[in-house]
């Protein structure tokens, strides 16, 4: 339907509905986001109750939160465009000029004639999943340049009732650290400059009613899908509106738009859900796999990986990696990822990378004998890579110094010993796409692990600021080695979780969640990585019994359940590993076989038991036919708190047989009451008395777990 009369706008998802009320002659407003609302919801009416009471001292005619407010006029809050011509049109008006709408799709174009400027508003509704993803495109009709300062992707109202935020801090291998906080009575903003999504500060936010819990609460959910720098913003407005408002965090003229010249904003997502934490969560992760991930990872199994990094680190000797490959095969391992150390002259962080031959003196033959060696024991082989980068000790950086990004005569801050390439420039790509590419035919790689070991900074193109360009580069190399070679996945790993989002996500299979391996810690970060994205995709590793970033010492039982619901993976150096634990690390293996179906398809549900010294989570499967869930004892049960804990996610109506996982904790198996039926028989009990009765196991000991396998009777 086209149309250029006034008028409203509603798209509708199966749970939601977004009303959008562009009756007025500027920038059309949201008057209702939430639940799905019936076929006789009256748009007029909802938008004159919502009418703006006059504050004393303000102006007249109060200026309402629309889909873009703008600076100059009465809009007091932060602004969703910032920009100007030289010295003029910093205030801006939109007018509307057109709507188009069409299945969920709603398209808004504006124009300010006095700044000349063009501006489209984007709105799609995905009606099953739920998730309504926006952007912006702005575009320059004057005559001089424009220099845009900040333009939000999305600028979206919330209900002013008592909320609260939950966002993310981090830092190396704590990435994903969930934060509640009261929604602010003023503002509360996040400004990135990492030039990639950083361990500290991940774009995604959500808002719940007060007290949200897994199961209980209205929450709505915001991520920006763009990999480099971003600005979110949670507002309170003095005459009593919220906005949430994300986007791209531009630097001082990094987009000067020259006459006729667009910049188009990266895609907002944002999602309504009632039902808490697990029902924002199903829709996300439904979205990620329906529109998001490339198609291979719905189709293909996840196949169990060995990592050499922590086995091995830069010391590469075929022998050792020979014998690490036979036990790998024997432990039921299917995708063999040789890590950071492969190519020449990298014998620890300080020198090499951008020169990606095989290192003769560890691989006389190239890399064909290994991975040759890997195909006849059954798996597949996978290499590491940093495409991005280069260190100034290497024989790329000695021939091409001005390959990086760099500001000319100002220093060029080292991070791990290594610079950044500058991707703007097209010999530079062409080197990398070129390299990249001949390898992927010489040989038969499958698996690319693509790290990123640094923030950016002094991060120039001939001077003008590059976070941007270098994003759209990145992204673009990918796209183009992907074209060349569909067969092969890609990792993203950036130091751990340090570039993780939607728009990555579109051209990668797995993420590299943390360079954490301590499965005490992981426990936190995987809760947290797991309210965005869904469980397939979260590299999750078994690492060595002490943990090499932590120096906790935890049980091969625990550091495998850790990795259990996730894309599992092993890092460890299979030479300190004895017989008997080889053999339990063979059983979790191949348990792991049988249950990784549910990883790809599974509802993930969090539970919440009594004790908050344990954690509780699980993978359903479609049917309800199967489930698996993990409990957790992070620390000894606080005193006089109940063991109990109630399985959410189950068909009431139907009965199901439980029963606990082995290998079992010895220190579990001792404290069992009714040991013969939690392991051997199974307890049979119906799906709502699970669910509302529940059942109590104790777990003594601190650093425990049990996995409990559901199957209906
Ligand atoms: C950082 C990654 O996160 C690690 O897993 C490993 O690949 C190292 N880089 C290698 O340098």
């Amino acid at each position: 339907m086209k149309s250029t009369a006034p008028r409203f706008y509603r798209l509708d998802s199966q749970y939601s509905t977004f009303f959008v009320d562009a009756t007025g002659t500027g920038v059309p407003a949201c008057r209702y986001w939430g639940p799905r609302l019936g076929p006789d919801a009256d748009p007029e009416c909802l938008s004159l109750l919502h009418q703006l009471a006059r504050v004393p001292s303000g102006l007249d005619q109060p200026v309402r939160l629309s889909l873009f407010p703008t600076l100059g006029f009465g809009f007091w809050g932060h602004a969703a465009f910032e920009g100007n011509r030289r010295e003029t049109h910093w205030a801006h008006e939109f007018q509307l000029t057109h709507i188009e709408y069409r299945d969920n799709h709603l398209s808004i174009s504006l124009e300010d004639p006095i700044a000349k400027l063009a501006l489209s508003l984007e709105f799609v509704m995905d009606t099953t999943t739920n998730v309504l993803k926006s952007r912006t495109r702005l575009t320059n009709r004057g005559d001089n340049a424009f220099d845009l300062r900040w333009c939000a992707a999305a600028c979206l109202p919330l209900p002013a009732v008592r909320m609260e935020l939950l966002v993310f801090q981090g830092a190396w291998t704590q990435e994903f650290q969930i934060q509640r906080i009261l929604f602010p009575n003023t503002c509360w903003v996040r400004k990135n400059r990492r030039g990639r999504t950083s361990h500290d500060s991940f774009p995604g936010l959500m808002v719940g009613t007060h007290g949200f819990g897994a199961d209980s609460g209205d929450l709505y959910a915001f991520h920006l899908g763009w990999s480099g720098n971003h600005h979110l913003l949670a507002e309170s407005l003095k005459e009593g509106e919220r906005q949430i408002q994300l986007g791209e965090l531009l630097m001082p003229g990094e987009v000067i738009l020259s006459p006729g010249e667009s910049y188009t904003s990266p895609w907002a997502y944002a999602c309504f859900a009632r039902g808490g934490t697990n029902a924002v969560s199903r829709q996300l992760h439904q979205f990620v796999r329906q529109r998001i991930l490339p198609t291979q990872v719905a189709k293909k199994t996840r196949k169990v990986m060995f990592n050499t990094w922590e086995a091995i680190y830069f010391d590469h000797d075929p022998a050792v990696l020979n014998l690490m490959a036979v036990k790998a095969a024997d432990l039921g391992i299917e995708l063999f990822v040789l890590d950071d150390g492969w190519f020449s002259q990298r014998s620890d962080d300080a020198s090499a990378l951008g020169d990606w031959d095989p290192d003769s003196q560890k691989y006389p033959e190239g890399l064909s004998t290994l991975i040759k060696r890997v195909q006849s024991l059954g798996m597949d082989f996978g290499l590491w890579l940093e495409p991005e980068m280069v260190n100034p000790d290497s024989n790329l950086y000695r021939r091409h110094p001005d390959w990086v990004l760099q500001l000319q005569d100002r220093p060029l801050p080292l991070a791990r010993n290594q610079l950044v390439l500058d991707l703007s420039q097209a010999p530079v790509t062409a080197y990398l796409f070129d390299t990249l590419d001949r390898l992927l035919r010489r040989y038969p790689i499958t698996y690319i692990k693509w790290d990123m070991n640094r923030d950016l900074c002094a991060a120039g193109h001939q001077g003008r600021a590059a976070y941007r360009r270098q994003t759209l580069a990145h992204y673009d190399l990918i796209d183009r080695l992907r074209a060349a070679h569909p067969g092969v996945e890609i990792e993203t790993c950036a130091s751990g979780g340090a570039r993780v989002d939607y728009e990555i996500l579109r051209r990668t299979e797995r993420v590299w969640t943390s360079d954490c391996n301590d499965a005490f810690e992981r426990h936190a970060i995987q809760q947290g990585f797991t309210l965005f994205f869904p469980p397939e995709i979260m590299g999750t590793h078994v690492g060595p019994a002490i943990s090499h970033t932590s120096g906790r010492r935890l049980s091969l039982n625990f550091r495998a359940h850790t990795a259990f619901l996730g894309h599992f993976g092993i890092e460890c150096d299979l030479r300190e590993l004895d017989d008997n634990q080889l053999a339990e690390l063979k059983t979790h293996i191949a348990n792991h076989k049988q249950w990784r179906d549910l990883l790809r398809r599974g509802t993930y549900v969090r539970l919440t038991p009594a004790d908050e010294n344990r954690l509780a989570y699980g993978l359903v499967g479609p049917d309800r036919n199967r489930a698996i869930y993990l409990i957790v004892q992070l620390a000894k049960a606080k005193p006089n708190t109940s063991n109990l804990i109630r399985l959410s996610g189950l068909d009431p109506k139907q009965h199901y047989r439980l029963k606990l996982m082995r290998p079992l904790d010895p220190s579990v198996e001792k404290y069992l009451t009714n040991r013969k039926a939690w392991v051997e028989t199974g307890l049979v009990a119906n799906g709502q008395s699970l669910q509302e009765a529940g059942f109590a196991l104790r777990l003594q000991f601190p650093e425990t777990s049990v996995l409990l396998q559901v199957e209906r009777e």
